[in-house]
């Protein structure tokens, strides 16, 4: 079977049309399939592999049995289009859009600001869409539960959930701050009038959602459906054949023909192994349309579910019977439904099968635990018969493999009722609370004799322990039969340990914790059923405390900011809240990326062959098996390089290319052109590389520091005297903290589309990037050619967050020279994998630190010392390190001062730029110095903060003069908006309490430099023209990436030319109409851009000066028409010279900021000590930036970058092999905030009556600065984790490194469970992974 048969035609429709396929591939996805040939591009690529919810559509089928339609939502990168005959797809371009009307679900996320960079937006849209569908009337578990598979890098969810909750019935009601605070029970919030208080939108002002309005269902499928009998379906792709049987005989037949072939149900196990492994079915069998696998039959001992049913399908079978029969019949299912709960997503569960799940047996699947405890079994059918297997530890024979012959089929599968006397839980502990495959899964079991706590059988499976799924069989032997109590338990723990021990250097990692998981776990269960046995008065002793979930409700929260004067003229938008610009585009999908320009006659795709050693000499490279593929067209080598072979950052060279060394795994060594990706990738993959191992490659900082592998220049800055000043102080304390790197996860992955002109050398480039003229100029040195021949268009960008800049521009000089050199248009999109690998992040810093301070908690004296993990090549890592140095006084005057800060060399890929610039990890270090302070004294850290902070005229360490009001008023009214000393004391009530949770909460200040510390970046200019009929084009040198500079920028423009925003239109930012500009950085771009935009409106508004005097009655349009006739210029453009800001390190002293942000957020957590799960109950921050030109985009900006720093402080962690190989590629290994992690109540509030002179309107920069607020989480967990451990017996200073996973936490509240875990000897064997 192979390409150019006849296959058969695939018919479908989308967004009520119908589509007629007639040479489905196997192979293509729904996603590139809209993408690519529907042009429908509103559905985004993000991930690839299910974990990011950016490509999300909503999936009909008519049922004929019951004549009914169902809607679900699903993830169309995973969804094969041959499995789609006879369904109906709706994308976000289906629902709503501007030439039509706007859906309310595209309507209410954006209005609600919701949307920023936007790539998210259309993915938010639909897992929305498709719950209203299936209930018009959700709660906010509804909601929350269908966007928990849906990740946003820049809102922080806290808007994306405010835009739907006005869909809940429960809507309505503000119940900030608690209960007790409700509006509707008539009591106001805080001491303003509740209707004086400006709203960030008016939840008035919406369309009503009207569910008559949705598109039908195609009548024409119904019919289809209802009148032909199904046949079979057979596809042929190039590579790939699919056949879709309709009866089981078939299936079987089929199945004993081909019993390799496996097959596909929601192709959520076997489309990520193609992708991602490059596994090749060259047959599939779909057996979707066999109706014997979905069939569910009751009998007197259970339930029969067919295999073929997808798990939301199982979940509501379940649901339905629970009430249908007594409790104790039902622990199994409830037990397998709170656990398909948390399973995936609600795209994964809508389309992944009972049968799939059981079969891709993984070792932490959630349900093979719980299904075998529960004595389950399947039913299987082959060409031999039928038989039924339990599913038991022998069941489950290794990873991905169980006991079933290749030719047996899952037909259903049998869920027993549960007895008098039995009890049932599944539990499962993943690194982030929701959408995350688990570390360690359980499901247990327990029977009792009548009306006695002996137990009568027992069963316990655990997950994550081992390749495949684990009976705990000892330790059930250990306690059958004998009373559940704590002698029975505590022998069982002992037998747990030693039955499921695993090799210190085990897949996975996380050794110590996940056996003390299995203990932990073990626990709950024991406790859970204590309580039962106490409800049913079979026990009558007193029984530990009970432990309740972790509390998961979303609150409204608080968003205050100070409304315009009175007299402020209605069109002047500056100080309101204004949407995004481009929100509802966004929202529409109508919004172009650069991955959605259309496809050049001829173009090519590029895809980067990386470096698979971390150091070695490259002894060959053959590239002629890769030229022989269909559709290869070139590859490129730095020898086809044609000007400058490297890029130049920081003094140093790096090579585009690697020519004859590589220094690590990820280093690109070529590029493969073809006609497709798909070809470009296979291309890629054929080309072979031999190398030659160096020795001793560097990883980890120790080692770097160990050999002075170093990034010059290394920086110092100190103040007084510290060496004597540690001579006079009560208490010295030395300590260190690592913190981990970070993924920038832009939701849009590196993307540029290089355009040869066809003459004279020029170039058009499309791109992703924050620095369109770095682009410019990396393009014209790689080609040779001079700058005016490269222009750089950036319509928007899909997030950056620091990672568009340098990296970016390697990857443009590398695409250019595909295009130069064969004369077509080249697009590179990096998958989500390949970005993660190549393209670095946030550097991993090592902070070491002395501290000397009195007995009453005023430091006197700290040394610092800062080492940041820079990779192989420079980038700008020492600017990082240098600028941990510059903020390491942060809020405190501490008056003998040190630090260091170095950049290390070391054979990972390289790091660069991320949002915060090396503060988040330096302030980090310097904070947890405070805590250490506050623990050796035994106060509250809150109080050593206050003490040391900075007050009255002040002088930063580099002699820098400022005044510290503004961060004091921050602090005072964090304090007084938290109810921090209250609270505080209710914690301490609540740890008093509980043993097996505790609160913890903290408060934590920044001061944040504003403005490039080199001071010729501080520069911006803007073109604005007017148009004869009055309509305004602004273009300046900012990009657009979701942190609304083009918003705001509409908004001064609007008010220095006196007309409403609406006339005033942003088209791209290109280098051919603002030349030179500087990067969107440093929290900058609204600063200096402004200032242009002003400037160039300005100019325009004085040269229609005369003719508004002539004409005082006449309208902007009439001015603007008399000008042209008048023959008066009505194009300008504006120019800002920014602050000379330096700093001289020989003097140490200078200026580096322009001004400085202040902000103090207060975080309360609540921790399971048994596993390290948090939960953030309540954040609230409080942000000086002076007067916001936008409240809404500032509050974006406040709250996006909170959660990127909660993130990186709590759950954010990359993991390397020990040969310095990123594991962490994709959405499912590395966990990025999602919705499960919004603090349950965010508020924000803006500091009223602040102004800031150095900036345009009084405004302050705040991209950057919050997310250093993030740590206020981490320092809540670490109070809650001290008061665990003073459980134990335990005072004083711990360490705790960053990001405080579950793992670190639960490790370091040495609960008894971790602390019967022996530890391994460090250096006694080689870890799974690297602390880099
Ligand atoms: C992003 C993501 C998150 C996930 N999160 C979780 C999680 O938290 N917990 C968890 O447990 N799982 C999780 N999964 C795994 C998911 O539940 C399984 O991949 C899924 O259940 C497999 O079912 P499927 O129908 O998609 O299988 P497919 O990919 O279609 O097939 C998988 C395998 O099962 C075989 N197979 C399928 N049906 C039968 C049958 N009836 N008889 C015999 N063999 C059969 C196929 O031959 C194939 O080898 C996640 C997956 C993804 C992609
Ligand atoms: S692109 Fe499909 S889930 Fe990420
Ligand atoms: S707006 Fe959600 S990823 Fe940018």
């Amino acid at each position: 079977m192979s390409a150019g048969k006849q296959g058969d035609a695939l018919c479908f429709f989308i967004n009520g049309k119908k589509v007629t396929e007639n040479h489905a591939d196997p192979e293509t996805m729904l996603l590139a399939f809209l993408r690519q040939k529907m042009k429908l591009t509103g559905t985004k690529y993000g991930c690839g592999g299910g974990g990011c919810g950016a490509c999300t559509v909503m999936v009909s089928r008519y049922q004929p049995a019951t004549k009914s339609i169902i809607h679900y939502s699903a993830n169309a990168c995973l969804l094969p289009l041959c499995q789609l005959h006879g369904a109906a797809v709706t994308t976000v371009e289906g629902i709503g859009s501007t030439k039509t009307r706007i859906h309310p679900v595209q309507e209410r996320i954006a209005k609600a600001h919701g949307s920023q960079c936007g790539f998210c937006t259309p993915g938010m849209v639909m897992s929305t869409y498709a719950l209203l569908r299936n209930k018009p009337q959700p709660t906010m578990d509804d909601i929350t539960q269908a966007l928990a598979g849906n990740l946003c890098r820049c809102t922080g969810y806290r808007p994306i959930v405010e835009g739907c909750r006005t869909f809940c019935q429960e809507a309505n009601c503000c119940q900030a701050n608690g209960a007790a605070n409700c509006c509707l029970n008539g009591e106001k919030n805080g001491d303003e009038p509740e209707q004086e208080k400006p709203q960030l939108f008016d939840k008035l002002d919406l369309l009503p959602l009207d569910p008559t309005q949705e598109l039908i269902f195609p009548p024409e499928l119904i019919l289809m459906a209802d009148t032909t009998s199904p046949q079979t379906l057979t596809f042929h792709g190039e590579r790939v054949t699919w056949v879709s049987p309709v009866s089981l005989e078939e299936l079987i037949q089929l199945k004993a023909k081909h019993p390799k072939a496996p097959l596909v149900m929601g192709n959520t196990n076997i489309g990520p192994d193609m992708k991602f492994k490059g596994i090749l079915h060259p047959l599939i069998i779909s057996p979707t349309r066999v109706k014997g696998l979905f069939e569910v039959s009751q009998t007197p001992q259970g339930v029969w579910v067919g295999a073929g049913c997808s798990l939301s399908e199982l979940h509501s079978v379940l649901e339905k019977l629970v009430p249908q029969f007594p409790e104790e019949k039902t622990e199994v299912f409830r037990a397998l439904n709170r656990q398909l709960g948390n399973l995936g997503s609600v795209q994964i569960r809508n389309v992944a099968s009972l049968g799939g799940n059981i079969v891709s047996a993984y070792p932490n699947s959630d349900l093979n635990p719980i299904l075998a405890a529960g004595n389950c079994k399947v039913s299987v059918i082959s060409s031999g018969g039928r038989r039924e297997v339990p599913l038991n530890q022998d069941f489950f024979v290794g990873f991905g493999k169980v006991i079933l012959q290749p030719e047996e089929i899952v037909l259903s599968v049998f869920i027993p009722f549960s007895r008098k006397g039995e009890f049932v839980q599944a539990l499962r502990h993943a690194p982030r609370k929701e959408a995350s495959f688990a570390t360690v899964t359980a499901g247990m079991r327990v029977m009792f004799s009548e009306s006695s706590r002996v137990v009568q059988d027992v069963s316990i499976y655990y997950g994550g322990m081992g390749p495949t799924t684990v009976s705990a069989a000892k330790t059930c032997q250990a306690i059958i039969r004998r009373p559940w109590d704590d002698e029975t338990l505590g022998q069982a723990y002992d037998i747990l340990l030693e039955e499921l021990a695993l090799p210190p250097s085990a897949p996975g990692g996380k050794v110590e914790f996940r056996r003390s998981l299995t203990l932990s776990l073990l626990f709950k269960f024991y406790l859970e059923v204590l309580h039962k046995l106490k409800a049913m008065n079979v026990i009558t002793d007193e029984v530990p405390e009970k432990i309740q979930p972790l509390p998961r409700d979303i609150q409204p929260g608080l968003q205050e900011f100070q409304p315009v004067s009175k007299d402020q003229s209605n069109h002047d938008a500056v100080g309101r809240p204004m949407m995004h610009r481009s929100a509802i585009s966004q929202a529409t999908g109508e919004a172009v990326y650069c991955d959605d320009l259309p496809k050049i006659e001829g173009e090519l795709f590029l895809m980067v062959v990386t470096s698979s050693r971390p150091h070695a000499k490259i002894t060959g490279l053959d590239v002629s098996e890769a030229l022989q593929l269909p559709g290869v067209v070139d590859v490129i080598t730095t020898k086809d390089i044609p000007g400058k072979k490297v890029r130049t950052f920081c003094g140093y060279n790096e090579e585009l290319l690697a020519e004859s060394e590589v220094s690590c795994i990820g280093q690109m060594i070529c590029a493969v052109v073809a006609d497709t990706k798909a070809h470009a990738k296979r291309g890629a993959a054929a080309v072979k590389i031999s190398y030659e191992d160096l020795p001793d490659p560097i990883f980890t900082i120790e080692e770097a520091v160990e050999k002075s592998s170093y990034f010059e220049p290394r920086r110092l800055l100190q103040r007084g005297d510290v060496t004597e000043a540690f001579k006079t102080v009560d208490k010295v304390y030395e300590g260190e903290i690592r913190i981990g790197g970070q993924e920038h996860f832009y939701m849009e992955t590196q993307s540029m589309l290089v355009v040869p002109v066809g003459e004279e050398m020029e170039f058009n480039v499309y791109i992703s990037t924050q620095w369109p003229t770095l682009i410019q100029d990396a393009v014209a040195e790689t080609l040779n050619i001079a700058s005016n021949r490269v222009t750089c268009h950036v319509k928007r960008v899909g997030g950056a967050f620091g990672g568009k800049v340098t990296r970016t521009s390697v990857l443009a000089s590398i695409t250019s020279v595909a295009a130069w050199k064969t004369n077509r248009a080249v697009r590179c999109v990096l998958e989500r994998g390949e970005d993660m690998l190549i393209t670095g992040g946030r550097h991993p810093t090592l902070g070491k630190y002395k501290v000397g301070f009195m007995n009453d908690g005023k430091i006197v004296a700290a040394d610092f010392q800062f080492f940041a993990n820079s990779g192989n090549t420079v980038d700008e890592s020492p600017l990082v390190a240098e600028k941990m140095v510059l903020h390491m006084d942060t809020a405190y005057n501490i008056p003998n001062l040190r630090g260091r800060g170095t950049a290390c060399k070391t054979n990972l890929p390289s790091n660069t730029a991320f949002r915060g610039f090396g503060v988040p990890q330096g302030l980090l270090i310097v904070e947890n110095m405070i805590n250490d302070v506050a623990m050796v004294l035994g106060c509250p850290a809150d109080k050593i903060r206050e003490m040391n902070m900075y007050r009255g005229p002040s002088t930063t360490h580099y002699k820098f003069e400022f005044n510290p009001e503004n961060l004091l008023r921050c602090w005072e009214e964090c304090k007084r908006r938290s109810d921090y000393s209250a609270r505080r004391g209710a914690i301490e009530q609540f740890n008093e309490q509980n043993r097996w949770k505790k609160r913890g909460i903290s408060i934590i200040p920044i001061k944040y430099g504003i403005a490039f510390s080199d001071g010729f970046l501080n520069q911006a200019a803007a073109l604005v023209h007017i148009y004869k009929d009055g309509s305004v084009l602004v273009s300046h040198g900012g990009t657009e990436m979701g942190q609304g500079v083009h918003t705001k920028m509409q908004q001064i423009a609007s008010r220095e030319l006196h007309i409403p925003p609406s006339k005033i239109y942003i088209s791209e930012t290109s280098t051919n109409t603002v030349p030179n500009t500087c990067p969107s950085a440093a929290s900058f771009g609204t600063d200096a851009n402004g200032m242009a935009v002003k400037d160039a409106c300005q100019i325009l508004y004085q040269r229609l000066e005369p003719i508004r005097k002539k004409n005082p009655k006449g309208t902007w349009e009439s001015w603007a028409n008399k000008a042209f006739m008048e023959k008066i210029s009505l194009s300008a453009t504006g120019f800002y010279k920014g602050p000379d800001l330096y700093v001289d390190w020989d003097k140490m002293e200078g200026q580096p900021y322009a001004y400085y942000t202040y902000g103090v957020s207060c975080s309360e957590v609540e921790l399971d000590c048994l596993t390290g799960e948090y939960r953030t109950l309540r954040t609230d921050i409080v942000v000086d930036i002076g007067k916001s030109v936008n409240p809404s985009v500032d509050m974006g900006q406040i709250e996006g970058a909170f959660m990127q720093g909660l993130g990186l402080y709590t759950l954010e962690e990359l993991k390397f092999s020990p040969f310095g190989l990123l594991y962490t590629r994709g959405p499912s290994q590395y966990k990025v905030p999602a919705v499960c992690d919004v603090p349950l109540q965010f508020n924000v509030y803006l500091l009223p009556d602040s102004d800031n002179p150095y900036a345009i309107y009084s405004s302050k920069g705040i991209g950057e600065p919050t997310l250093f607020l993030g740590s206020s989480v981490f320092f809540a967990i670490k109070d809650a984790v001290a008061a665990a451990r003073s459980d134990s017996g335990l005072k004083g200073p711990f360490s705790l490194n960053s990001p405080a996973t579950p793992e670190r936490a639960c490790l370091a509240s040495a609960s008894p469970f971790t602390q019967k875990v022996p530890a391994s000897k460090p250096g006694s064997f080689k870890p799974w992974a690297l602390d880099i």
